[in-house]
């Protein structure tokens, strides 16, 4: 079984067309699938037509309670059936509760993939979970589940924040846990037409490297009309470019393993709460300031961005408005020519 989740601390970016489109794609493939739910909106829920079925029925929040109230539940009663090769775990708005309930609890991270270790579930070749856009409880789950993640990014400045969060929470995940899902982005919504659009894909491509998926779901009326009408891209429009690009990005996915990549991501972070811009300037992007060069400021004062690097050894230094600063994070550092010091990075 191979466990795909799809997560993004931006709302609106794709999420949930990706969750139910990829499950729907790989079922289309022959592959016995399994949708899950995570989001205590039920988006998926609703996109798949499931709005008065759902009510009054069990979900995903039953997997939580029963670990919660050290009860068993009965997957029958979870799953619906009513596709050829996929399968659904719903949710409701009750899984808030398993949020409030369970957030603090001790090893509550891993309810869902201890769940999913039953034989039970041994059936499935696939399990998509749609995460809800906050990196709460639900989302951790959800990672910590993971084999792959999925991370959906709409062409909107913002969403580079949120390749930043997703890494941070992958870090903290890594150090707690030990797990280390594989983290793939994809761009969504895209309009090759605009330019902007062009120049963020640009920019994606320098941040992310072949983390970054070369299929693209375009722009698609038909995947909105989808949702609406509670169908998957290929029960609504099969002759869609919205459908043939489902079935070229889950294949590349299939076909993706980050362990045969030979760059490596880094982060750069510095903690200047009172800067107004920071860049982190060095030999790996020939010290030149620009949009792609840029650290993201987060709530706690700290500056961030990633970069995918070559294996080597670079030499670096923070531009923080306008000042050079080596990093106080790298203990490693060597003489330049203005006689100051360098930052020394090795990958
Ligand atoms: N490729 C796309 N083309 C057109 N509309 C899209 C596309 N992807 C998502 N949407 C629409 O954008 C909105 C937000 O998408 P959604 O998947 O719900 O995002 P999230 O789950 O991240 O909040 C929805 O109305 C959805 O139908
Ligand atoms: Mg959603």
């Amino acid at each position: 079984m191979k466990i795909i989740s799809i997560a993004n601390q931006k709302g609106g970016c794709g999420k949930t067309t990706l969750a139910v489109n990829v499950a729907a794609t790989l079922a289309n493939m022959g592959k016995q699938t399994l949708l899950i739910d995570l989001d205590p909106q039920a988006h998926a829920t609703f996109a798949l037509g499931y709005n008065e079925k759902a009510s009054g029925r069990k979900t995903s929040y039953d997997i939580f309670r029963a670990s919660f109230d050290k009860t068993e539940v009965s997957f029958e009663d979870i799953v619906i059936n009513d596709r050829d090769h996929l399968s659904f775990i719903p949710a409701n708005m009750m899984l808030s509760a398993a949020e409030i309930n369970l957030g603090g609890v001790n090893g509550a991270a891993a309810i869902l993939y201890r769940t999913l270790s039953d034989p039970y579930f041994n059936k499935y070749e696939y399990v998509v979970v749609d995460s809800p856009p906050s990196f709460g409880f639900l989302t951790l789950n959800s990672m910590y589940a993971a084999d792959m993640m999925l991370v959906p990014i709409d062409l909107s400045y913002f969403s580079f924040n949120g390749i930043n969060s997703v890494y941070r929470v992958s870090s903290l995940l890594k150090n707690e846990t030990g797990r280390d899902p594989s983290i793939f982005f994809v761009l969504n919504i895209f309009d090759k037409r605009s330019k902007f659009a062009r120049k963020l894909e640009e920019e994606a491509k320098k941040r992310l490297g072949p983390y970054l998926l070369t299929s693209k779901i375009r722009a698609s009326v038909r995947l909105r009309e989808a949702a609406s009408l509670g169908k998957t891209i290929f029960e609504h429009d099969i002759k869609s470019s919205a459908s043939s690009d489902f079935y070229n990005l889950t294949g590349e996915l299939l076909k993706s393993k980050d362990k045969d990549i030979k760059v490596a991501l880094k982060e750069f972070s510095l903690h200047a709460p009172k800067a107004g811009s920071v860049y982190v300037l060095g030999d790996f992007n020939g010290w030149k300031k620009s949009e792609a060069t840029r650290l993201t400021k987060l709530e706690s004062g700290d500056w961030a961005a990633h970069f995918t690097l070559d294996r080597g050894r670079y030499r670096y230094k923070f531009l923080v408005d306008n000042e050079w600063i080596s990093d106080p994070n790298n203990v490693n550092s060597e003489h330049n020519v203005f006689g100051t010091a360098d930052s020394v990075l090795e990958v």
